[in-house]
């Protein structure tokens, strides 16, 4: 039976996405394009998949389309839409977060409830610990978010796990925590300081720099999502996904540096209101029931990222001189 991956279009949906095709598995993906990022790109995330013969692509928003008939045809549904970013998540733009995080979530469940032997891997955060009781933090800790974002994460997850607790449906959750890698979202920190490096430009930063981050290389994440969906005691769990080790923002900038070989200029500004001091996950529960082991360094996700982000530029670059030198001959 395929997969179902929603938000299939976006950064670590296709990943996940590639890695179920590259294993044999039939996919079927779900995106919207929802706008926090350009359309542009995430049709490059989906390039891949869109060539490969056992994917299929349904252009859905799931706050209003139905997608029993997909879910009714397979055994897991990975849940990854929705309106990620917490800075964002303040004053107008909050009713988007509730109707691609909450609502849509719901309508995915009702889907789901009428066929209980899917199982459902759900996508939170951990920006639902809010600046957290302890560190590192367990998944036991009393959820505290800080921004309108987690509160929404939140909330879906408490939807799925009563849905659980109700109807008995297979549904788990998984708290990612700082995910980057190629195809990182273009809001993202080290999305961000990477391009602003290599354009030589400031490199913007919130804050001292001191706060720290439990960072997760995507590879790490798409294992776990793939472990949960398999694990016979992952039903009504909730996991921490997190890298295994926490890292100042100061000091991905002198990793940075390092590796692009010349100092950066950094420009400070204020924290953001949402923007927790920490995070750090325990990933003893996700060791133990997922096999769960974060495989990349920072040091080397970084620099995978660092590469894919030179090439990525290169591309563009080219595709902007083909495009200029078609125009010049078609004139
Ligand atoms: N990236 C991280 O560091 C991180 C950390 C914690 C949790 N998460 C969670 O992981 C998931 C994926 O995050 P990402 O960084 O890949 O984000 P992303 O924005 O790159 O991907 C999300 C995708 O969902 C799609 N989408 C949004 N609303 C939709 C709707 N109503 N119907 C159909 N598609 C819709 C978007 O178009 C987008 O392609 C999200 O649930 C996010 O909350 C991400």
């Amino acid at each position: 039976m395929p997969a179902l991956v929603t938000g299939c279009a976006g950064f670590i949906g296709s990943h996940l996405t590639e890695a179920l095709l590259s294993d044999g598995q039939d996919v079927v993906g779900v995106d919207c394009f929802n706008d926090n990022y350009g359309r542009t790109h995430k049709l490059r995330n989906l390039e891949r998949a869109l060539a490969h013969e056992r994917f299929e692509f349904v252009p859905v928003d799931l706050a209003r389309g139905d997608l029993e008939e997909f879910v009714a045809a397979s055994d897991v549904v990975f849940h990854l839409a929705a309106e990620p970013g917490v800075r964002s998540s303040w004053g107008a733009r909050f009713e988007t977060y509730l109707r691609n995080n909450v609502v849509a979530t719901q309508h995915l469940l009702e889907a789901t409830r009428r066929h209980p032997s899917t199982r459902l891997v759900y996508a939170s955060s951990s920006s639902v610990y809010g600046d957290a009781e302890c560190y590192p933090t367990l998944e036991t800790a009393t959820p505290r978010p800080y921004s309108p974002y987690g509160v929404t994460k939140l909330a879906a997850e408490h939807l799925c796990l009563l849905y659980r607790r109700n109807f008995d449906l297979e549904t788990v959750a998984l708290r990612f925590f700082s995910v980057y890698g190629p195809r990182q979202r273009p809001d993202m920190a080290f999305s961000r300081f990477l391009h602003a490096a290599l354009d030589g430009d400031p490199v913007h930063i919130l804050g001292d720099g001191g706060q720290t981050r439990d960072f997760t290389y995507v590879d790490d994440v798409v294992a776990a999502l793939r472990a949960a969906a398999e694990a016979s005691s992952a039903p009504g769990r909730i996991y921490n996904v997190g890298g295994g080790t926490r890292a100042s923002v100061n000091h991905v900038l002198e990793l940075i540096a390092g590796m692009i070989g010349h100092p950066l200029e950094i420009e400070r500004a204020p924290a953001e209101h949402g923007d927790v001091r920490d995070t750090s996950a325990d990933i003893q529960l996700a060791a133990a029931e997922l096999d769960y082991r974060p495989s990349a360094s920072l040091e080397d996700g970084l620099s995978v990222q660092l590469d894919w982000t030179v090439k990525l530029r290169a591309q563009l670059v080219e595709t902007r001189s083909q495009s200029r030198r078609a125009s010049t001959s078609l004139r």
